[in-house]
């Protein structure tokens, strides 16, 4: 049912740049947004990505054009279809259609989970239980990027009702019993935009287990 909901909202949601980020604004300053995430993350050259809940694919084509591999996947196929044609120049790709909650991947077979807000449409149970499936999902010494609207909406003035804004203790405090903390931040063109520091993200780091502790 509470999936059913979720998918029903982003089903109603445009296939384009505003739709992905729920903001009719979002075509002024979505080429600055993608390059500053772009900024925080690591080496991408010959590393394998897995990236949930994609969309139309703002990420995906970057991600193939410097990596050795990417799959996309989401639950809307209006969004994958994009996605796919956006990406039709790339032999590097795969994508699924498909509840993230649901979907069966290898353990060890990512370098690097991107997630551009997922965990907050979800509920706090499985937000629970996909930290520990990506933890499962990566190679060791796997990486995690995670961005998050946290306390409220992107845009302030435009809150969700199917969106979970937690506080970013919420996040942090789940990520740090599987993975170390590389660097986090905030998005800082959410701070110039729409005065919003809120928008959080962090890079996090596959502990590796110790056997000898
Ligand atoms: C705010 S958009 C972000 C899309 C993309 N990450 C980006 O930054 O452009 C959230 C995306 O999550 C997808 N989504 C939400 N819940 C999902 C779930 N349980 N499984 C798969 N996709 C999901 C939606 O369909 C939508 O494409």
């Amino acid at each position: 049912m509470y999936y059913n909901e979720q998918l029903y909202f982003w089903r109603q949601q445009k296939d384009d740049v505003a739709g992905m980020m729920c903001n009719p604004e979002a075509f002024d300053f979505e080429a600055s947004e993608r390059t500053e995430i772009i900024s925080y993350l690591p080496d991408l050259r010959g590393k394998r990505i897995l990236e949930p809940a994609a969309g139309i694919g703002r990420f995906t084509t970057y991600f193939a054009s410097v990596a050795e591999h990417v799959t996309a996947i989401d639950f809307v196929a209006k969004f994958i279809k994009k996605n796919i044609k956006a990406s039709s120049s790339f032999l590097n790709t795969t994508h699924h259609i498909g509840n993230m909650m649901d979907v069966d991947i290898e353990n060890e077979s990512f370098d690097l989970v991107f997630v551009n807000w997922l965990l907050m449409y979800l509920r706090d149970d499985d937000a629970r239980v996909l930290c520990d499936r990506i933890e499962k999902w990566l190679k060791p010494e796997g990486e995690l990027f995670l961005r998050e609207s946290c306390v409220s909406a992107s845009n302030p003035n435009r809150p969700h009702s199917h969106a979970h804004y937690r506080d970013p203790e919420f996040y942090e405090d789940l990520f740090i019993q599987k993975f170390s903390l590389l660097s986090k931040g905030n998005v800082v063109i959410y701070e110039q935009r729409h005065a919003n520091s809120n928008q959080r993200w962090w890079l996090f780091k596959k502990i590796r287990f110790n056997w000898l502790s």
